[in-house]
């Protein structure tokens, strides 16, 4: 991006010390003219969180709508630099995506046998996230967008976890439905009336699920990331042996909390008030209070999502993010979706976890004519529309 102190037309960003910075506006590239009826090749980043992943998608040339197809999706997980520290350190993500990033790219290209000059759009995901992490794959899909003369999308993470519900079901409508987006950082209801429009219905006061997940997959020692590693610990467990609680479950209120949950095993396995101890050595231990953790976990997502449906009366359920994986929250909610003659779209593990293939997102925003400046930046935290009703 350059300075230009000469030009006063031209927009000014507030600095995070008060100060203005003038930018000089690098004009969009006007986009070649291919054949209207020909295919939309796109390459798709992701590196909002622990993952550097690439994906290549093909779909109907906008402003014709459709719902893109996946050529190819590539994901380089970051686990075991972060799995000392028992969670993601942002440097370190952000230093990885640097060095994953062009590879990525590269595999997901050869893959679906696309050469650079093939893509028609390049597609990031700017928010939320860690902003090291966000900003390389921003900056890596800026510089091809630039070179390739091509539309830069920016899409929003969140919306893509939902949208994976529509890239597993193509020959589907999942929207409007009612949308669950349950991963690390959040856990979220929204009704969504289409990919692109949709309302927050309501969502944790506290830690996300699968923020509770790893932490209680550290309390019993089963390591990073907690997900996976509790949900196999919880197969040889009693889901009965331990009553814990269930926040808000009787309550009107679209809300979920799951930090007291995460008290509640801690005293379960040290004593009431305490603060800490040492991992637990007794795997029925581990895995009667794995398996009932995650009970009440399942309980309280598929209690409120339940509410959400009964509520806004709306008979199609989307869901997305890593904890969507787990396969005894597949069953409950699935489970659930049936007795409200509901229809689930879930989709299958390696779309619910972080992938880039969800940022297909934008084919609608094209077709939306929601083309990203190449001067977008990043935004770490949510951008949350107006609470519904
Ligand atoms: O969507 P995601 O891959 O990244 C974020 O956007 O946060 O979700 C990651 C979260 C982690 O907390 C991880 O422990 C959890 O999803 N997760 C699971 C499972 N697989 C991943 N939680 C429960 N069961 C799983 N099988
Ligand atoms: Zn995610």
């Amino acid at each position: 991006m350059c300075v230009d102190e000469a030009d006063p037309g031209e927009p000014r960003h507030a600095q995070p010390d008060g100060t203005a910075e003038t930018l000089r506006r690098v004009p969009h590239p006007a986009p070649r003219t291919p054949h209207p009826d020909s295919q939309l090749v796109f390459l798709a980043l992701e590196t909002t969180c622990d993952e550097t992943a690439a994906a290549v998608l093909e779909g109907p040339r906008p402003p014709r709508a459709g719902v893109p197809r996946i050529r190819s999706s590539v994901v380089a997980s970051q686990v075991g630099l972060h799995q000392r520290y028992g969670g993601v350190v942002p440097e370190i993500a952000a230093r990885a995506h640097v060095r994953q990033i062009l590879p990525m790219i590269d595999e997901a290209l050869r893959r679906a046998a696309v050469a650079l000059p093939d893509l028609g759009a390049v597609a990031v995901a700017t928010r939320p996230g860690l902003v090291g992490a966000l900003v390389v794959g921003l900056t890596a899909a800026k510089a091809l967008a630039l070179a390739l003369e091509v539309p830069l999308v920016a899409v929003d993470h969140l919306e893509g976890h939902l949208y994976a519900c529509q890239l597993a079901y193509p020959d589907r409508e999942v929207y409007p439905c009612v949308g669950l987006v349950v991963s690390g950082g959040h856990t979220s209801l929204y009704l969504c009336r289409s990919p692109l429009e949709s309302t927050f219905l309501g969502g944790t006061t506290d830690d996300a699920a699968g923020e509770a997940f790893d932490k209680v997959a550290s309390l019993l020692g089963l390591g990073y990331p907690g997900g996976p590693a509790i949900e196999r610990a919880a197969e040889s467990g009693d889901r009965t042996a331990f009553a814990l609680p269930r926040s808000f479950l009787h309550d009107d209120r679209l809300i979920f909390s799951f930090s007291g949950l995460k008290t509640a095993v801690l005293y379960a396995l040290h004593g009431q008030n305490a603060r800490g101890g040492a991992i637990p050595q007794d795997p029925s231990l581990v895995g009667d209070l794995a398996a009932s953790f995650q009970e009440a976990v399942v309980d309280v997502l598929v209690a409120k999502t339940r509410q959400a449906l009964i509520r806004s009366q709306l008979k199609r359920l989307g869901v997305g993010g890593g904890v969507a994986a787990n396969s005894r929250f597949r069953d409950r909610i699935g489970a659930m979706a049936a007795e409200l003659g509901v229809e689930l779209f879930i989709p299958p593990p390696a779309l619910c976890t972080d992938n880039a293939a969800m940022a297909g997102i934008a084919l609608p925003k094209l077709c939306a004519g929601q083309v990203a400046e190449l001067e977008v930046d990043v935004t770490a935290g949510l951008i949350r529309p107006a609470r519904g009703a």
